[in-house]
């Protein structure tokens, strides 16, 4: 097991190139990790499945994934409750990651993996539900993507976000301290870019349903307690 996360230790500590096209960045990145992205990433990426129970996702939804990597979030859903959705779209840009996603599809009719930036996705559907689980961060268009999430919603649809962020809530005060600092820094290297910006566009764009933050210790480094939050929203 260790052996296996040591590719994704490896990369993170590499870091994602600062130059060049972002999906391009994104490959380079991912590729020598797509083979341990989903162990490593079951320790990192905390509160996915409860983003997932907080959507309320039932059958017959049709739901989308935006910027879905290996589209690991849909191991948290029963295979059976799967089939029973109308339709599920994984998209993201990232080939490696793609292909990884690719052979989950292979297992139902329903599911479809695209190749295709979240901002620039224009299925003929509307959704019940989409969600971003740990991908806002790493889209320099999020803005476009999350008003694209909006347009693709169905009226009343709901929109779910888990991601790091670097410090509690927006408070009517909302000072930068050391730590928010050390964080921006820290996930800055690997391609997350933290923004005070989501959750308030969020919180402008949606209803609020339910907004939490929550820290979680980092793999191997359990003494640092990753800050993240997780968003339900009301079209
Ligand atoms: C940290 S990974 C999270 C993957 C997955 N959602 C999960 O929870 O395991 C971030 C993902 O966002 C994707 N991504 C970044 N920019 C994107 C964009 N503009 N459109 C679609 N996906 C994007 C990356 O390729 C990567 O797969």
């Amino acid at each position: 097991m260790f052996a296996n996360d040591l590719k994704s230790v490896a990369s993170l500590v590499k870091g994602m190139s600062k130059v060049g096209i972002h999906k391009n960045k994104l490959d380079d990145f991912y590729r020598a990790q797509a083979s341990s992205y989903n162990d490593f990433r079951s320790k990192l990426l905390a509160g996915r499945f409860d983003m997932l129970k907080k959507l309320c996702i039932r059958e017959g939804h049709s739901i989308a994934d935006f910027g879905c990597g290996t589209g690991q979030v849909l191991d948290y859903l029963n295979p059976t409750f799967i089939h029973s959705l109308e339709r599920v779209d994984l998209v993201d840009i990232c080939s490696p990651l793609l292909d990884k996603a690719k052979e989950k599809e292979k297992n139902f009719m329903n599911v479809n993996v695209v190749s295709c930036s979240a901002e620039e996705y224009r299925p003929d559907t509307l959704f019940d539900r989409i969600y971003f689980s740990y991908s806002m961060t790493m889209m320099p268009t999020w803005f476009e993507s999350l008003r694209n999430a909006y347009r693709l919603l169905k009226p009343s649809g709901f929109i779910g976000v888990v991601d790091f962020c670097s410090q509690p809530l927006l408070t009517p005060v909302d000072l930068p301290t050391k730590m928010s600092f050390f964080w921006t820094k820290w996930f800055q290297h690997s391609g997350v870019h933290l923004n005070r910006r989501y959750q308030s566009t969020l919180i402008g764009m949606f209803e609020t349903v339910y907004h939490e933050y929550f820290t979680q210790p980092l793999p191997y480094l359990s003494f640092l307690k990753a800050p993240y939050y997780i968003f339900i929203g009301r079209k």
